[in-house]
């Protein structure tokens, strides 16, 4: 069964968005939409499977919104809308809970990290997370995902799930007609030199929106003297930067800077090695810092400028929403009588 090439994407509006978020993700959301069907989401139920004040809640959805717009995501072209207004999502996580088995989300390391030693006390959305980001993907069959390398396992869980959805209903999809496979075993799209951007304190660890230090990132909503400041600062060790790219290896903090640097220029770590290889920081960091504030600055602008509109932002995501429920919609038609309920 061939399907339509189509893209899915999602962030959680669950704390400052970020340059891994940005490389990641946002800024090769973009050009997909001149190729592909792209719906570009802001997954406000995946962002409650942790406590989220409410009203912090809804800026943070209108500042996601904000982001892929300032991006460059056309909201005419590509579908842009928040997850809790397209309740198909909920109604085939559901179908999905009791598809998938709870030996596969318990083996899931982002739950386990989140979890911690309090795996009986967090929600149980928590643990069910992954099942909803499925249905999040396989209501649109979307065949393509654009993430970072940290929601790969996500994503292997979601072929898992089409898989046994399509195999244990193999009997009932054939009996409509509706093919052999009702749903694509997705693709994931994680490719170029910021698939895992590292913290600016520690190149060890992820930079990431729950880390306590403000330095460890920088956000979507710094000013350009905040971004040169926190690259000016960041961690690296004392050594130039090597003269090959095979140089990098063991050495993560300056392997995260090539690779910011590369992912911003659109270009590889290699090139940026044959750039700088032998130069100190005190080259290399004013060079980033001027790069990340030229792109970084004008979006942040436009962000803080579009978040003020917030009758525009969220006409934009009503329109989204009423798009994206046609096609999750007609989906949900073909599921309810695949499964055997009556309507
Ligand atoms: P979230 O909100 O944590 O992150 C949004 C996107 O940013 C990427 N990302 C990074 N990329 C590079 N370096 C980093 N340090 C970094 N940190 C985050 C993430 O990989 C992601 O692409 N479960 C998802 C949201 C989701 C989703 C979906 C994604 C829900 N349903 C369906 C795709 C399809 C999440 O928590 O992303």
């Amino acid at each position: 069964m061939t399907f339509t090439p189509r893209v899915f994407s999602g962030i959680q509006p669950s704390g400052d968005l970020h340059l891994g978020n940005y490389l990641g993700a946002i800024r090769r959301f973009v050009p997909l939409q001149d190729t592909h069907d792209c719906i570009y989401c802001v997954v406000d139920m995946h962002a409650i499977t942790v406590w989220q004040d409410p009203d912090d809640l809804r800026r943070a959805t209108r500042e996601v919104a904000t982001a892929y717009i300032a991006a460059g995501i056309d909201p005419k072209k590509a579908i842009v809308f928040n997850q809790s207004q397209v309740m198909q999502h909920a109604e085939l996580a559901w179908v999905f809970n009791c598809v998938a088995r709870i030996g596969w989300m318990n083996r899931m390391t982002q739950f386990k990290d989140k979890a911690g030693k309090n795996s009986e006390n967090v929600s149980l959305g928590l643990l069910a997370y992954p099942s909803l980001m499925a249905a999040d993907i396989l209501v649109y069959k979307a065949t393509h995902v654009p993430v970072g390398d940290d929601q790969k396992q996500h994503l292997e869980l979601t072929r898992d799930i089409a898989a046994k959805f399509n195999n244990d209903y193999a009997k009932s999809i054939a009996d409509r007609g509706l093919g052999e496979d009702f749903f694509p075993i997705t693709e994931p799209l994680i490719a170029g030199p910021a698939t895992r951007i590292m913290s600016l304190r520690d190149g060890t660890k992820k930079m990431s929106k729950s880390d306590p230090s403000d330095q460890s990132r920088i956000s979507l909503l710094d000013d350009a003297d905040a971004i040169a400041r926190k690259i000016k600062k960041a961690t690296t060790d004392p050594a130039p930067l090597p003269e090959t790219v095979e140089g990098l290896l063991g050495r993560p903090e300056a392997d995260n800077l090539v690779g910011i640097y590369a992912a911003l220029s659109d270009t590889s770590k290699a090139q940026v090695i044959a750039e700088f290889g032998g130069k100190g920081w005190g080259i290399f960091k004013p060079a980033l810092a001027e790069r990340a504030v030229a792109q970084l600055g004008p979006m942040g602008d436009e962000m803080r400028r579009l978040i003020e509109d917030t009758t525009t932002i969220d006409a934009i995501l009503h329109d989204g929403a009423e798009r994206a429920r046609a096609i999750a919609e007609a989906t949900m038609v073909d599921v309810r009588s695949i499964v055997g309920f009556i309507r």
